[in-house]
């Protein structure tokens, strides 16, 4: 099964520093799964991932180095704000600007309708951190101990998307 026609990316998004950008397919599950393994002490388990490409208002996309997934984003839409789920760069693919390549794709990209975007990152996620308010995000609030493996607090992060608006006015 494919991700939802309405978050096809257009042509020109596709390339972008060696690393290409499309929408995830179940068939990219066993690399994604092996890069969520290798980035995160409590990972997704396989059927989250699932889940989110069966789901109309799941925004997924990987990006490939010479075939290989390098990095995925998991988002979902509600209106016109979407929550980034999940997103994670394999060690392999790090400072190369992958994760943002990712973000803006969400952020500025034409075909994703949203007027704003919202997250969750560990406290202690700093490279995260850093990689969110490079590009815009203000912290807005804090969910105590929202994760495990360790317990940690949970800070939430928004930003305004920079699509045109037009495009917002277009959705309704
Ligand atoms: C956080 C993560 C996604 C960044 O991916 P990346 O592709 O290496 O990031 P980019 O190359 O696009 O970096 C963009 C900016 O983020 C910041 N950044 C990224 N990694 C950083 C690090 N290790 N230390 C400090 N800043 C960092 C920098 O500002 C960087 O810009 P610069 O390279 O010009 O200094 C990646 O380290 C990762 O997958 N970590 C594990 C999973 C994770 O924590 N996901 C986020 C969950 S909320």
């Amino acid at each position: 099964m494919s991700v939802p026609e309405r978050f096809a990316p257009q042509e020109e998004e596709n390339e972008s520093g060696g690393h290409s950008l499309e929408p995830m397919h179940f068939s990219d599950l066993p690399e994604v799964l092996v890069i969520e393994r290798a980035c995160f002490s409590d990972p997704w388990p396989e059927f989250a991932f699932v889940q989110g490409l069966s789901c109309a208002d799941c925004y997924s996309r990987v990006t490939r180095k010479n075939g290989q997934v390098s990095g995925y984003l998991i988002g979902y839409v509600s209106s016109l704000e979407i929550h980034i789920a999940n997103v994670a760069v394999s060690p392999a693919f790090r400072r190369q600007g992958v994760a943002r390549r990712l973000m803006l794709d969400v952020l500025e990209g034409t075909n994703l309708r949203c007027t704003s975007a919202v997250l969750d990152v560990r406290e202690s996620n700093h490279p995260a951190i850093r990689l969110y308010l490079s590009l815009g995000f203000r912290p807005i609030g804090r969910r105590p101990r929202y994760y495990r493996h360790p317990v940690e607090d949970a800070i939430v992060m928004t930003t305004k998307c920079r699509t045109p608006r037009k495009n917002a006015r277009e959705r309704d």
